[in-house]
């Protein structure tokens, strides 16, 4: 009885640390295929390059595998090389607590089809090596399934993200900068001017 009294505990504590903590990867079933544009080691600039993400559910997976089925959240996400030293990179198991994905790139509605959605990179998208995880929530919103562009390892597919808007940022400082001078300038020659004429004139 005490047995079966603290195996029913247990079990009962389970399911309250799981509503708690909410899903972790380890419990998602890897059932959407998904693919992305950018070839293995391509170097993307963020403000002007687009990635094209398709997904679809691996029909190898019996029927009513996604009954339950409701959203597709796609993410960008960093492979371990840019994770390395980063904390606040780190990826960890339990999902409210993880860091690898911290880019959304889009929210849909499922659909066991093929999906595809077009995203430019943003500019506020550091410079980091990524790839690309889909994960399908419940109706409860909860994570139940995912599917990614790399492998178990997240050593494959990966491609490398450049920002520009540093570059962007101090083009756009030099040029007002150059602007204003040369309006000083402008004004700064036409008095002397003015003033070399009356001097002339006087004379
Ligand atoms: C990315 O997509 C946008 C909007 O569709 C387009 O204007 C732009 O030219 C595309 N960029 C590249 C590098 O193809
Ligand atoms: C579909 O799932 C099966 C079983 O997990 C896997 O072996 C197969 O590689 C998957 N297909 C694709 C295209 O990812």
């Amino acid at each position: 009885m005490a047995i079966q009294g603290s195996i029913v505990a247990s079990i009962l504590l389970s399911y309250l640390v799981a509503a708690c903590y909410g899903a972790t990867f380890s419990s998602l079933q890897n059932t959407l295929v998904v693919t992305a544009s950018p070839q293995a080691g391509q170097v993307l600039k963020g403000g002007e390059d687009n990635i094209t993400v398709t997904w679809s559910l691996n029909n190898t997976f019996p029927a009513g595998t996604d009954s339950d089925y409701k959203t597709v959240k796609i993410k960008l996400c960093y492979a371990p090389i840019s994770q390395q030293d980063r904390a606040w990179r780190k990826t960890e198991e339990e999902l409210k607590r993880d860091k690898t994905c911290q880019h959304k790139i889009v929210a849909k509605p499922y659909s066991p089809s093929t999906n595809t959605f077009t995203w430019t990179v943003q500019r506020d998208v550091p410079t980091a090596t990524y790839f690309i995880r889909a994960y399908v929530h419940n109706s409860a919103d909860k994570e139940v399934a995912f599917g990614q562009t790399t492998d178990s390892h997240k050593a494959t597919n990966l491609f490398e993200v450049q920002a520009i808007s540093g570059r962007h940022v101090s083009l756009d400082i030099a040029s007002v900068c150059f602007s204003a001078f040369s309006v000083v300038a402008l004004f700064g020659f036409f008095f002397l001017e003015k003033r070399k004429a009356k001097a002339s004139q006087k004379s």
